[in-house]
């Protein structure tokens, strides 16, 4: 699509670089503190106590879909509806709901993947004043005490977990905001008289509407550590909130955000997760209206739970976290993951929201981003520079000034005027392109986008009816409404190769923007009375606006192809659900040490709540790092999901090349490693699709009966087998590295040294590398060689790094495909094969849930590490061929085998035997 000839001139430069600049002046005033948040003060008048809200048991019904009963509020005599349903595989849905609710409520339905099949509960006890449900057969009970209400689910007789057991559900059911009692729109800096101030009531919020805030307690019994609920600067273990903080989920654009802060920044995950050494569970809470979440950690004697009355038992004092859910609008929604390992939380979850996108092979590759890649020459410039110094990369990104006057699906007709001819010279070099598309459209009658967004209704509306106008990056400009089913159908259209002229298939798409971001509006987003698709307010949705973009976008480049290709998406904003369409990143950091060290334990927040394809921008984006700041960053960026550098408008040049031939060979050294461990990674993706695993892991998930680990945010696993500690200050010649233990036995990555688990040590450092260990017990596959991108290197040949365990074992597996189609679901063409190394025997086998593929895949060499004797000899057994011996070299210092010289197919079956002579 282009925009017409007779298209009125974009804002001047000066005019365009204003908005620029004003935007990316850092303003922390723009964003609200907590106490300007009406619904979140309104509830914090609610103290903990006795509730108001008592069940009516003589309601109570059970069937196959779940039990459900009254709740009336004493006072204002509202009654509501509690269900109760009983998921298959660990997972309770409670929901509360008015009966007679003034104006009905929005519920979140785009986000669940489908309706999960229920059991039944059975009724183990029923009284006057309390009902006890065994789910699970009896596993866990779910008491409900009537007077006032309450539910506490136990496993045991022991709590596990409690609702509104400190007396703060609360449901705002039409009760009027107060004539008056509003402040001027906009006017969010500005004093509010006395009366404004008790309700904290803003005019964009709630307008003369009623009020509609929900919110709920929940205790986590014998719990000291929380996690999740992304996104949030800050660390990985959630905080106390004390007397005046509290995480916010609001989806906002806060360019050069602030470190250690829970103000809410693109993107929400409402997902909470608390882990002990016996249990892990989380809790889920459906609600895209803005959120507060408050986390409060403290001990607590505690209760058992006999077939009788709960007994307090008053000898011990355990510890507790209280967590607070407070939401504007919308229903009570909320799933209990019940665990018990982390991985059951991570399956539960992903039975409801689905797993990570599985990404195309190429996009696991080096990214490399600018703000802006100013025309074709300079595209062609950069990607030389990669081959000229031997760097290997995949995709060249532009940014919002290859559009025609910023109109998205334009190029501009001077510096981008034959950008077919660009995308074939990088795909002749097997790279890929990737281009921004916001959801902001200029609003110019001659955009032919915008005139037929329009004129079929397409924007999000204001108040009275007309389209919703703000300013982004094109000036004036409305927002389509993705929450539109027919919009994102439309959208998607958009990328069909005959709609958006010079685009190919080696296209890809990059939504920025999509919180949304509207320039001169509260807060920077959209007004919360602005109005979308089945009247719904803004103040309903917005959490998942950025959510439905991507959604859309992602079908789009599915559709191009037929239904034939996987997409690739990356996102600013997000929620649940997001992982089904793409990948993440953390949006504007800056070029500083701390916002390195932040990206760890922001990272890992994303990774917990199901989003693992999520990755920050190498370098910073805002400033100009120094080299030692950069090179850390690529070091620690190569082992991550989303492996993008990109850097801000104006600033100095940053590609890999410009700092130095030093840095540039340490650069180089790290991205070549990426590409080595390519196949490492595709198999963790993979994994990450199939079994909802994660890809970059916190300690505890890996290692949850010790408590050592659960505080770990400056060190993470990549899988279960490479442990990864990156430099995060810089100057630094040693680093304090826990090795987790006590069995485990931890492989130096690149010398091979073995340390034992179980203790902190102290690792010498230089610039050179930041310390990876290799986890005994593990066999990763890996690439001999690099390519000049990932579709060089299809067939590569292979590596197996096996680290043996103190048992002297070792497994890993190897997952081969075409990297790029849907062939591996659809007609199950891949190639899976499963290693174990036992009793000195290195096996290749079939994994059980093989397919059929055919594809070179020659296995070169083998390293084994951890071997006590040097062998006699080592000979390769195949089916039906006669035995052949292999070469080896052995180290005795280090215990390592190298067998170098192989040519072994790694899609067939064979078994290497080390024969020693004692
Ligand atoms: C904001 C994004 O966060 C940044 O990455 C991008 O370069 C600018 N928008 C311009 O599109």
């Amino acid at each position: 699509m282009s925009s017409m000839e007779s298209a009125p001139l974009p804002p001047q430069a000066s005019e365009a670089d204003d908005i620029i600049q004003g935007v990316l002046t850092e303003n922390k005033s723009k964003f609200k503190t907590p106490n300007q948040i009406g619904f979140y003060r309104r509830q914090k008048l609610l103290l903990p106590g006795q509730s108001l809200y008592h069940a009516q048991l003589d309601t109570f019904k059970i069937d196959d879909a779940g039990a459900s009963l009254k709740i009336i509020h004493q006072d204002t005599n509202v009654p509501y509806q509690l269900q109760v349903i009983a998921l298959k595989g660990g997972i309770v849905r409670l929901k509360i709901k008015e009966f007679s609710p003034l104006k009905t409520r929005y519920e979140v339905s785009d986000v669940l993947i489908k309706e999960t099949a229920t059991e039944r509960f059975s009724v183990s006890k029923q009284e006057s004043d309390n009902v006890v449900l065994d789910y699970q057969n009896g596993l866990y009970k779910l008491h409900i005490a009537a007077h006032p209400f309450s539910v506490t689910v136990t496993q045991e007789e022991k709590a596990l977990l409690s609702i509104n057991s400190q007396g703060l559900l609360y449901f705002e059911s039409g009760v009027s905001s107060p004539p008056g009692s509003v402040a001027t729109e906009g006017d969010i800096d500005a004093p509010q008289d006395s009366s404004k101030e008790e309700f904290g009531l803003w005019k964009e919020e709630s307008g003369d509407r009623s009020l509609t805030s929900v919110g709920l307690d929940f205790s986590l019994h014998g719990f000291e550590h929380v996690y999740g609920i992304p996104e949030h600067a800050d660390t990985h273990r959630l905080q106390d909130c004390g007397d005046s903080e509290v995480y916010r989920l609001y989806n906002l654009d806060v360019f050069g955000y602030s470190v250690c802060n829970k103000m809410g920044i693109y993107g929400s995950v409402p997902l909470l997760l608390a882990h002990k050494p016996s249990h892990t569970c989380g809790i889920f809470w459906l609600n895209s209206s803005e959120t507060m979440v408050e986390t409060h950690y403290k001990a607590a004697l505690q209760t058992e739970f006999s077939q009788a009355a709960p007994v307090t038992r008053k000898k011990k004092a355990v510890p507790m976290v209280d967590v607070r859910w407070m939401s504007e609008s919308g229903i009570v929604d909320v799933f209990l993951l019940l665990g018990p390992a982390p991985q059951d939380v991570f399956n539960q979850y992903a039975q409801l929201t689905g797993t990570q996108a599985f990404p195309t092979r190429f996009s696991l590759g080096y990214h490399q981003c600018r703000w802006n890649y100013e025309d074709e020459a300079d595209v062609e410039a950069v990607d030389s520079g990669f081959d000229e110094h031997h760097i290997p990369y995949d995709v060249i990104w532009l940014d919002i000034e290859h559009t025609d006057g910023k109109r998205y699906f334009t190029w501009d007709p001077v510096k981008f005027s034959d950008p077919l001819q660009m995308q074939k010279k990088l795909q002749e070099k097997k790279r890929k392109l990737v281009v921004i598309s916001d959801p902001h459209i200029k609003v110019d009658p001659n955009y032919s986008l915008y005139a037929e967004a329009k004129e079929k209704g397409f924007f999000v509306k204001d108040r009275n009816g007309e389209d919703f106008v703000g300013t982004c990056w094109p000036g004036s400009s409305s927002y389509l409404d993705f929450t539109n089913p027919a919009v994102r159908d439309w959208y998607s259209s958009q990328f069909a190769l005959d709609a958006y002229k010079g685009s190919t298939d080696a296209l890809f798409v990059w939504n920025d923007m999509n919180e949304p971001s509207v320039f001169e509006s509260p807060e920077m987003t959209m007004p919360k009375y602005a109005v979308h698709h089945l009247s719904w307010e803004h103040r309903d949705v917005h959490n998942l606006y950025g959510f439905y973009q991507q959604m859309s976008t992602s079908e789009g480049l599915i559709r191009r192809s037929g239904g034939q290709e996987r997409p690739f998406v990356l996102t600013r904003s997000f929620f649940a659900g997001s992982q089904r369409y793409g990948a993440v990143w953390t949006g504007d950091n800056k070029a500083e040490w701390e916002y390195l060290k932040i990206s760890i334990p922001m990272l890992l927040s994303l990774s917990v709540a199901g989003i693992s394809f999520c990755g920050a921008d190498i370098g910073g984006f805002v400033g100009d790092p120094e080299p030692e700041l950069l090179v850390r960053w690529y070091q620690a960026g190569s082992f991550q999901p989303f492996f993008r550098a990109h850097a801000i408008r104006d600033s100095k040049r940053r590609e890999p090349w410009l700092f130095g031939e030093g840095n540039t060979l340490l650069i180089r050294n790290s991205i070549e490693e990426r590409y080595t461990l390519l196949p490492y990674l595709y198999l963790l993706f993979y994994r990450a699709h199939v079994s909802a695993e994660l890809v970059m892991r916190p300690f505890w998930v890996e290692f949850p009966k010790n408590p050592e680990t659960f505080g770990v945010e400056t060190q993470y696993m990549l899988g279960s087998a490479l442990m990864v500690a990156p430099v995060l200050v810089p100057g630094v010649s040693s680093l304090d590295v826990l090795f987790p233990g006590p069995k485990e036995l931890w492989y130096n990555f690149r010398n091979y040294k073995c340390i034992k688990g179980q203790r902190k040590q102290k690792v010498g450092v230089t610039l050179d590398e930041i310390p990876v260990y290799q986890r005994g017990g593990s066999i990763i596959p890996m690439h001999t060689a690099v390519g000049k991108s990932t579709g060089w290197m299809e067939e590569t040949p292979y590596k197996l790094h096996v680290a043996l365990n103190s048992k002297g074992s070792a497994s890993g597996e190897l997952y081969v495909d075409d990297g790029h189609s849907f062939k591996y679901q659809h007609d199950r063409m891949f190639i899976y094969r499963h290693f174990t190394f036992q009793k000195n025997v290195l096996s290749c086998k079939s994994a059980k849930n093989t397919g059929h593929f055919s594809r070179e895949c020659i296995l070169k060499k083998v390293l084994v590490m951890g071997l006590k004797k040097m062998p006699s000899e080592v000979n390769i057994i195949s089916p039906g061929k006669e035995k052949t011996q292999v070469t080896f070299t052995y180290s005795h210092k280090l215990g390592l085998l190298t067998m170098e010289s192989l040519s072994l197919d790694a899609s067939a079956d064979w078994e290497i035997h080390i024969v020693s002579s004692c």
